[in-house]
């Protein structure tokens, strides 16, 4: 399985998304991570800026929706085009319904847990998702380090993936740089969220490649 490389555009100049995301044109897909000022203390962006961003950018779109209410909401940002939209486990209702409704729309559906959230009432379920994201800080801001007690939860999920034969991705988010990537990989993570790791590079491309290196050698 290859590692990719998702960086997140939070630590980009919001003045500039178009610039830097081609910026990161040598990626696997661009992170977007939307926040309401509800499930999160903080507040990105919301549709009009994402189908924008979907538009212009040189590599597909993976949206984080750290949004209250996804039943409601995250439909439309697979209708935008997104390649991926994930939603918070926490925050959602229903959430094999709007998977489901996810995946018709042609977008790949994932579920994000809070370092907090435990994976086992979704392990039943994977054949429902393409994708777990498993935070590895608080979401809500980016540069915050790296929680080591994520890690086992990363384990459990990739074992249950593994014993299912199913091809479900597991990402990353949070604190991933050159220091953790290769624990996370390790853990059976394969998707790597990271933001200030590649938008404070001085070469971004660079570090792109420098991360994807790292995580290569532990993916499995
Ligand atoms: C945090 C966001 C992350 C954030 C990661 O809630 O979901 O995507 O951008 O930032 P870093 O990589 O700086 O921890
Ligand atoms: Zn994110």
């Amino acid at each position: 399985m290859p590692a990719l490389i998702n960086p997140s555009i939070l630590s980009a100049d919001f003045a500039n998304l178009e610039r830097d995301l081609h910026a990161i044109s040598t990626a696997d897909a661009a992170h977007v991570d939307v926040m309401d000022y509800h499930f999160v203390p903080n507040l990105t962006l919301g549709l009009p800026v994402f189908e924008r961003l979907v538009e212009v950018s040189p590599v597909p779109v993976d949206g984080h929706l750290m949004i209250a209410d996804p039943d409601r909401w995250a439909p439309a940002y697979a209708e935008a085009g997104a390649a991926s939209v994930t939603f918070h486990a926490e925050a959602a209702q229903a959430p094999v319904r709007l998977a489901r409704e996810l995946r018709r729309l042609g977008a790949r559906a994932g579920v994000a847990l809070r370092p907090a959230t435990p994976v086992e009432p979704y392990l039943d379920l994977l054949a429902e998702i393409d994708m777990i994201l498993v935070m590895t800080v608080e979401p809500g801001f980016g540069g915050q380090s790296f929680i080591d007690g994520t890690l086992p939860k990363i384990r459990r999920a990739r074992a249950a993936i593994s014993e299912q034969d199913l091809d479900v991705h597991i990402q990353v988010d949070g604190g991933v740089s050159r220091d953790t990537i290769e624990r996370a990989a390790d853990a059976g993570a394969n998707v790597f969220v990271a933001g200030s790791a590649v938008y404070g590079a001085d070469d971004v491309p660079a570090e792109i490649e420098t991360l994807r290196d790292l995580a290569s050698r532990h993916v499995h």
